[in-house]
């Protein structure tokens, strides 16, 4: 259903499951351009880049794709209202036309998440306040029964946006974000975000068309996306029945079994003939990705090291290594600047033009010690923290004369 407002009412249209509406996909900073090329790839149209989220076109069983098969979304949302409103009332009787018995039951569960911009609503939560007690009065009124609010786990979340007077209301049809797989069994010390590692992936250019390694793996997530592409395993195949929608009055259980199993029988149909390789210093995180890539089954794909990174070679061929070191954030680690030589040297001595290297981190001083030039800087958020995903490119033979210190 969406709704429109027409001739300052507002108005819901009617769509059936192949017609196309409007829908988010939101992101982390840095990766609108590959989730738009996601997008396009499974055939959505109109795609427009935003800030952190990319809109796009596309039926139901666009939704059911975007949410099963996406890497780099964090949920996916379907907008369904639209409106003006100069004040708190205009909020209040806006929200209250909707006709909400055609998107909930009364006895469901649902909640609110909220931003707001500009000077009219300057306090998100008490926006969204305003709009829970316009949903809820319009119930009680028509029913005598309301539905009621759970922050946790409930069968609807709506997301409403305002920026200055103009009012959006959208459905958030992924329920948890889609970072949230369902193969993190084991956690290390500093895991990196999923759809943060799937991002990184896409920038560095995996195409599964070489190996790969990462010398600082911890739980293994670099090394689980990375297998992932490799086999043609969807996104969110580990992640179950989680997904909102499946609440939604409008799910056609037969049209996602369909789209879900077509998607799955692209598994494991790639010429994927080479090696992915995973080290770390600390055998108890070492462990944690055992458990993740026993979980996922994919323990036989991928080979795990104990070691200190400068004591391991890379696999032999070409290989894309991206890796996510300490950053002295939430690993304390002595002497950083000192890592950070450490693995410069280990990128000159042991890895060659075999190798390209990726890696992120936010601390800027403990990168200068790599004494290398990195060929491309991509501006990334880690959770806050400010970082950058840098690309080395390395050479063989005279290697040590190619390179300089990198700039201070
Ligand atoms: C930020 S964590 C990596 C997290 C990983 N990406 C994940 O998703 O779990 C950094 C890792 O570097 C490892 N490490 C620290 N010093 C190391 C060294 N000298 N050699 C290899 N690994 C090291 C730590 O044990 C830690 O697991």
């Amino acid at each position: 259903m969406i709704v429109q407002k027409q001739n300052g009412r507002v108005v819901p249209v009617e769509g059936g499951s192949a017609s196309k509406f409007k829908m988010i996909a939101k992101t982390m900073m840095g990766f609108e351009e590959i989730l738009a090329d996601e997008l396009r790839e499974m055939g959505a149209s109109n795609i427009e880049l935003l800030n952190r989220a990319v809109a796009f076109e596309g039926d139901m069983r666009l939704l059911y794709r975007a949410n099963y098969t996406c890497r780099t979304a964090l949920s996916i949302l379907k907008p369904f209202a639209e409106f003006e409103a100069n004040n708190e009332q205009e909020l209040y009787d806006n929200i209250y036309r909707i006709r909400w018995e055609k998107l909930l039951d009364v006895d469901c569960t649902f909640m609110i998440d909220s931003t707001t911009s500009g000077e009219i609503f300057t306090h998100s939560y008490y926006a969204a306040l305003k709009t829970k007690d316009a949903i809820v009065d319009r119930f009680r009124r028509n029913f005598g029964k309301r539905p009621t609010i759970d922050t946790e786990n409930a069968d609807y979340k709506f997301n409403l946006h305002i920026a200055d007077n103009h009012v959006t209301l959208l459905m958030n049809s992924s329920g948890d974000t889609l970072n949230k797989r369902g193969y993190r069994v084991g956690v290390g010390v500093a895991p990196i975000n999923e759809v943060l590692a799937a991002g990184m992936l896409k920038l560095a250019g995996w195409k599964a068309d070489c190996n790969f390694y990462d010398p600082m793996c911890g739980s293994g997530t670099l090394l689980i996306e990375a297998a992932m592409v490799a086999n043609n395993i969807p996104a969110q195949y580990y992640r179950g029945n989680n997904f909102a929608f499946r609440r939604w009055k409008e799910f056609n259980l037969g049209e996602w079994k369909s789209v879900k199993e077509q998607e799955d029988r692209k598994i494991g149909n790639t010429d994927f003939d080479y090696e992915i390789w995973g080290n770390d210093i600390d055998p108890q995180v070492i462990e944690q990705a055992e458990k993740n890539l026993q979980f996922t089954k994919l323990h036989k794909d991928v080979m795990l090291h104990i070691g200190s990174f400068e004591n391991q070679e890379p696999p032999e061929g070409r290989t894309l290594i991206v890796t996510n070191p300490p950053y002295g954030e939430r690993i304390k680690i002595e002497d950083l600047n000192g890592m950070y030589e450490k693995l410069g040297d280990t990128f000159k001595r042991l890895y060659g033009a075999n190798c390209e290297v990726w890696l992120i981190s936010s601390d800027f001083e403990a990168l200068k010690h790599i004494g290398l030039h990195p060929t491309k800087k991509i501006p990334l958020l880690n959770g806050a923290l400010d970082c950058r995903f840098l690309k080395f490119e390395l050479y063989d033979g005279s290697r040590k004369a190619k390179y300089q210190q990198a700039e201070q």
